[in-house]
């Protein structure tokens, strides 16, 4: 079975994080070596961070493709609200844009993947969130359509049989922060936590959008609730970060689904 390496939040177009991110595949590299293709790379959305620099998603594309060549060869990914335009303001003409460049296969929601016997579902939680009226604040939200595709993509025998399973989104389900949640945090629980109770296990749960890294292990009845924070640490509005507690953090996990005891995932240092 593979293990993890969740990351998130990159924001490529701020800054100099392009460099950053150069920085965190070439220590990447250096850490794993060869090992890399005993990783499956999970990135929970921000890829980009101003979706109308569209450039900036040719750069992320181009970093990616260099990682699949230094042995990365499952990079899953997901959409966040910036990958879909300024953060706040979402426009449904990036979804194809961003489908067109990181989904040759699936384009609907979740993303399932099965790999060593793990299955994999990716959710858009920008999906019910680019309408007129949303075009303020950072939410999310998924979709009674996308929810009950998971619902059954889970009752499946293909991802029922597998030994573990792990779904991963942008916005983080159980913070409600104001303007900043994901809607329909509470369906999602249900659909994960009905399954967990016939027995179909959820394995990990992964997010990003708080910039935070914290994890919330043990919540819904899911043993791993990871915030993999901002692998290039970009900073939220100066009111927040400077609170302790909420600071901006790189919680770059190796989640090692064989052992059981969570603990014994171990944070990566890239910058
Ligand atoms: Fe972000």
């Amino acid at each position: 079975m593979k293990k993890i390496i969740h990351i998130s939040d990159l924001h490529i177009g701020y800054e100099d994080f392009s460099e950053r991110f150069s920085k965190i595949i070439s220590n990447l590299k250096t850490q794993l070596g060869e090992q890399a293709r005993d990783y499956v790379l999970v990135i929970t959305g921000d890829l980009i961070d101003n979706a109308h620099n569209q450039d900036d998603f040719f750069v992320i594309q181009k970093k990616l493709e260099e990682l699949k060549q230094s042995g990365f060869e499952e990079i899953l990914v997901v959409p966040g609200n910036h990958d879909y335009g300024t953060g706040s303001r979402g426009d449904k003409k990036f979804v194809k844009v961003f489908h067109d460049i990181f989904y040759q296969d699936q384009k609907t929601f979740p993303r399932k993947n099965i790999i060593e016997n793990v299955a994999f579902l990716g959710l858009d939680s920008m999906a019910e969130e680019l309408n007129w009226y949303d075009e303020i604040w950072a939410e999310g939200e998924l979709g009674n359509e996308q929810l009950q595709r998971l619902e059954a993509n889970l009752h499946e025998d293909e991802v029922r049989s597998c030994a573990k399973r792990v779904v991963y989104l942008h916005h983080h389900p159980f913070d409600f922060r104001p303007l900043h949640q994901l809607k329909d945090s509470r369906k999602l629980k249900k659909v994960l936590c009905d399954a967990i109770a016939e027995g179909i296990s959820i394995d990990a749960l992964l997010y990003g959008h708080n910039h935070e890294g914290k994890s919330h292990n043990g919540q819904w009845d899911i043993p791993r609730c990871y915030d993999a924070g901002s692998a290039t640490l970009k900073p939220r509005p100066s009111y927040i970060d400077w609170v302790p507690g909420f600071q901006t953090k790189a919680s770059v996990r190796v989640i090692d689904l064989e052992q059981h005891d969570a603990t014994l995932d171990k944070e990566l240092t890239l910058l």
